[in-house]
């Protein structure tokens, strides 16, 4: 099977560009990235070398290029991973959130509607339900609630799932959506906050902790999103949202205090800022469709995946240090400057 991976560069799409090499080596996988600040192909070094991996450097908005790569590659799946992504800089800069996160969907929609695909699979996100109260703990977020996002990040993820939804409604294209809750792992943007904390306290340097550190997140190992999208993908049945979550329910405080523990490094560390406007207080994903109807479960527990992630990120310190010094943006050029 042919299976085009947009966002391939970033941090969920890579690691499931890794997945799928290694559970499914009969598959080919194209992947499409338009190398963004968030995209790094230093990440894809060791898929570059497998010859099922193909890699394309584009923009998912680039219609001529879209369709191009459709009638070349015939994917049989495609796995939208392709966003902006980053809450604060949506707050800054709302308009490339809409250009990338509706308008390219768009494009990728169209595209598998002209050339035919198996499965359009949308990575959706949990935070399109908006948020839950702090003193509510018996709710949870399910696939028939109601749409209600808060940031122009969250708007832009609901406006692609409902253009996806209406695309298998009115032209019959066989899609389904995963609403996942926060991920992290390996190759994660430091901007987001476990890596951020991770290289700030390795540096010595203030942990920035928006508010008073109450806000709660639902963490998920990210190879557990990859092995429900797997599963979402070729088993989900068609026009269907999927919710995914482990149930790691933990406010921002109690995750940075756990990482400088981890580190050896002194609370003191940590500086309490001016808050997120308006900062989602909970998400909460009630995960129990996706795990009756096709038996996914995930695998790895919060106190031991953290514990992985800090060791990967210590052992991989050139990985985030290229990041941090803009040294990563060179990469492309490198590989692929002279071919
Ligand atoms: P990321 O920011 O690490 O990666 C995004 C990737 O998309 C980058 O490689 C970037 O270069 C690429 N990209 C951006 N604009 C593009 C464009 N116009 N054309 C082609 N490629 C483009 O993001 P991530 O954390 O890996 O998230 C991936 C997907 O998962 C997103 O759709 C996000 O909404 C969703 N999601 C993320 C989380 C999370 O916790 N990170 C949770 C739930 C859902
Ligand atoms: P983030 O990783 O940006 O993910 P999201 O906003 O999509 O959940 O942030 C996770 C939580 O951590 C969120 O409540 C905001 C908070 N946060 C901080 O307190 N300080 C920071 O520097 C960052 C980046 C986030």
């Amino acid at each position: 099977m042919n299976i085009l991976v947009t966002g391939a560069a970033g941090f969920i799409g890579s690691n499931f560009v890794y997945y799928m090499l290694e559970k499914h080596p009969e598959d080919r996988i194209v992947a499409l990235d338009a190398l963004t600040y968030a995209g790094n192909l230093e990440t894809l070094e060791e898929a570059l070398e497998n010859k099922n991996f193909k890699f394309i450097k584009g923009d998912i908005y680039d219609k001529k290029h879209v369709f191009e790569i459709f009638r070349e590659e015939k994917p049989d799946i495609v796995v939208n991973f392709a966003a902006e992504t980053h809450v604060d800089r949506s707050i800054e800069d709302p308009g490339i959130f809409v250009r990338t996160n509706v308008g390219g969907t768009q494009v990728l929609l169209d595209a598998a509607t002209e050339f035919g695909v198996t499965r359009f699979h949308q990575i959706g996100t949990d935070e399109v339900y908006g948020d839950l109260p702090l003193d509510r703990p018996d709710l949870f977020f399910k696939e028939d609630m109601p749409l209600k996002a808060s940031s122009p990040y969250s708007a832009s993820k609901a406006s692609a799932d409902l253009l996806t939804m209406a695309y298998h409604r009115t032209y019959g294209l066989p899609v389904t959506i995963s609403r996942c809750s926060n991920n992290y792992g390996p190759y994660q943007f430091p901007e987001k906050l476990i890596p951020l904390v991770i290289y700030r306290a390795e540096n010595d340097e203030s942990i920035p902790v928006y508010g008073t550190g109450d806000n709660v997140r639902d963490w998920l190992y990210v190879m557990d999103h990859c092995s429900a999208i797997d599963l979402i993908m070729r088993d989900g049945r068609d026009g269907e949202i999927y919710n995914i979550g482990g149930h790691n329910e933990r406010n921002n405080i109690t995750v940075v205090r756990r990482i400088l523990e981890y580190l050896g490094k002194p609370e003191s560390l940590i500086t309490f800022v001016t808050d997120r406007k308006g900062h989602d207080k909970r998400y909460a994903i009630d995960p129990e469709k996706t795990k009756k109807e096709l038996g996914w479960e995930p695998e790895t527990r919060f106190e031991d995946g953290i514990g992985m992630t800090i060791d990967w990120y210590l052992e991989h310190r050139s990985w985030w240090e290229h990041i941090v010094s803009g040294d990563y943006q060179n990469y492309y050029q490198k590989m692929y400057g002279d071919r």
